[in-house]
């Protein structure tokens, strides 16, 4: 069995659902002790089951991104009462309801900017004295297949994500001196809530005609690359965007 994670107190933002909620299984799987994170205390509780009957018992936190004071208190608490956090996953997001360049008004990017940029600079904040006293730490961001090839129907969702890939490698140069690692996965299109209530179903069922591989990954396809670059098998890697999107984007050197 993979225990490649195992004792690792892993914080993983926006877990409630979706893709942040098979990373915490795959991840309890493989022998982390998870804390939980969402907005929504019922997608919480859910996902807190889940990881318990996968392994090790969850500590919970309800807690809105948006608030940085209260985001920062309760990560310092999980990390009184349950551990420091080894690894912090910046997974969190919400979706660009497919709008057009146009219909995106102030606060709608607004609200993009906060919930990603925004709240994964003060997550990242808050454990990174830490992991520096410590000289270990890894923190994976969520980035987006849309920051590379850029999106014509969500560009406040795009540029938020490019800000993503800008924060994983500032942080990679300025914490490596540390031993913590930075780096991102950046998965191409899957059928979540985020998408679902963004673009619906037949647009999704569209896009997927369009991967290379002739279809959109299952959340766990992601929360593979999440695990491995979380693990000790990545330690000599930092400052990298990984893309798992089906052959979407090919890029070369
Ligand atoms: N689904 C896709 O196609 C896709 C592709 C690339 C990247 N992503 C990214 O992957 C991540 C996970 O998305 P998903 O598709 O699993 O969506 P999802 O909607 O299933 O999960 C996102 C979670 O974040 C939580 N959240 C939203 N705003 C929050 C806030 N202010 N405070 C705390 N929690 C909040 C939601 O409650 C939800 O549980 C996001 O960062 C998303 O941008 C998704």
């Amino acid at each position: 069995m993979n225990r490649t994670l195992e004792n690792k107190v892993v914080l993983i933002t926006g877990s409630g659902s979706g893709m942040g909620r098979s990373h915490a299984v795959l991840m309890a799987e493989r022998g982390a002790r998870v804390v939980v994170h969402d907005i929504d205390s019922d997608r919480v509780a859910e996902t807190a089951d889940l990881v318990r009957a996968a392994g090790f018992p969850p500590h919970a936190i309800r807690v809105d991104m948006r608030d940085t004071d209260a985001l920062a208190e309760a990560i310092a608490e999980t990390e009184r009462s349950y551990g420091p956090v080894d690894v912090l996953v910046n997974n969190a997001g919400i979706g660009g309801q497919g709008l057009a360049f146009g219909d995106i008004d102030v606060e709608t990017f607004d609200a993009m900017f906060e919930v990603h940029v925004r709240g994964t600079f003060f997550a990242t904040r808050a454990v990174i004295p830490g992991m520096k006293a410590r000289r270990a730490g890894k923190i994976v961001n969520i980035g987006s297949n849309f920051a590379m090839g850029g999106c014509h129907f969500a560009s406040h969702y795009a540029a938020a994500k490019s800000a993503i890939s800008g924060l994983t490698k500032s942080w990679a140069r300025e914490f490596a001196p540390f031993n913590i690692t930075v780096n991102a996965v950046a998965p191409g299109l899957l059928e979540t809530d985020l998408t679902l209530g963004s673009i619906g179903r037949d647009r999704i069922r569209a896009m997927a005609a369009e991967v290379p591989l002739g279809r959109i990954a299952d959340p766990v396809e992601i929360s593979y690359s999440v695990a491995w670059l979380a693990s000790a098998e990545t330690d000599f890697m930092t400052g990298q965007v990984i893309s798992p999107n089906g052959g979407v984007s090919i890029v070369g050197i």
